[in-house]
């Protein structure tokens, strides 16, 4: 891959940059935003981490929109974070006019990106940049399943001991309080998770996927968690740009998948160079299938919200 546009270089920008980078997902990065000199700043310190990772990604920063042209994928970082005690709906109002003004000069300067969304609530703007772009849904998905599960495989792999290499997991829904970790899916190298953990630690772990992000903001108090969400981001451009077809849980628009339509939310995905290739159904149990419909009804009601 050639070029991966940023936009936003806060925490979560910064991050995805430097693990981008470190893995030479793409020949140049350039991250975008409207604060004067940031980007800038950000991009030179990660230029210079440049010769302990022998990385030869050019990475620059610019205040100007114009700076993503021609870039394959673009990640949508930008907007406000939410502080302790909110939740992720409650920075919808601000955060969906800061992604028009994105998404219109994405149209603009990079008419055939992929587009990630990160911003939340993710599954709310994630729709919104699908419905102003009207392109196919296979360029316009969000990130959210991936770090969610990415949670839950960590708590996994604290609980029993085992290597993260061998824990599998998936969660689906919308990023939010009510997603659904399904630990009927989850794995350690193939055995059922259930073999290693009872079903009440278990759903303690499932809980505190749910409130993962809330947990880091609470100790933090002052920032959202960056680490986990960088490479969560990562993982999904290395996945397009080596056209690898990973099946990875991201936001994705629904065409009457798991009985939705006209609603984005987490879901397993296959994806490869031309984005999200296909929505993969699981056959979800009535529990699961319930409170997936729970999930949904939520991010719906944010998307009625809307402007
Ligand atoms: C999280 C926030 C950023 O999950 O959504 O950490």
């Amino acid at each position: 891959m050639q070029k991966v546009a940023i936009i936003g270089a806060g925490r979560v920008g910064e991050t995805t940059a430097q693990f981008l980078a470190e893995q030479e997902t793409a020949r140049e990065i350039v991250l975008i935003d409207i604060r004067e000199d940031a980007p800038q700043g950000v991009a030179l310190d990660i230029a210079q981490s440049a010769p302990f990772f022998r990385f030869d990604t050019r990475v620059s920063g610019s205040n100007d929109p114009a700076a993503m042209a021609d870039a394959e994928v673009v990640v949508i970082t930008a907007g406000v974070p939410r502080k302790p005690g909110m939740s992720r709906s409650d920075v919808l109002d601000i955060n969906v006019k800061v992604i028009d003004g994105i998404v219109d000069d994405i149209m603009r300067y990079a008419p055939r990106a992929i587009i990630i969304m990160v911003t939340n609530p993710v599954d709310v703007l994630t729709f919104r940049a699908w419905r102003r772009t009207g392109w196919p849904r296979a360029r316009v998905l969000g990130q959210a399943g991936v770090l969610d599960a990415s949670r839950m495989a960590a708590f996994i792999a604290l609980e029993t001991g085992f290597s993260t290499r061998d824990v599998t997991t998936i969660v689906l829904g919308g990023h939010g309080d009510s997603m659904v970790p399904v630990p009927r899916f989850c794995t350690i190298n193939g055995i059922p998770v259930s073999h290693f953990i009872g079903p009440e630690r278990l759903e303690e772990i499932v809980q505190r996927t749910r409130d993962g992000g809330a947990e880091i903001l609470a100790l933090r108090k002052n920032s959202s968690a960056y680490d986990a969400p960088g490479a969560s981001v990562a993982a999904m451009v290395d996945a397009i740009s080596r056209h690898r077809h990973r099946l990875l849980p991201c936001v994705a628009i629904l065409e009457g998948e798991y009985g939705q339509r006209d609603i984005a939310m987490g879901v397993p995905c296959v994806l490869g160079r031309d984005g999200m290739e296909r929505v993969v159904e699981l056959p979800l149990n009535d529990e699961e299938s319930a409170a997936f419909a729970t999930s949904a009804a939520g991010v719906r009601a944010d998307i009625g919200r809307l402007p």
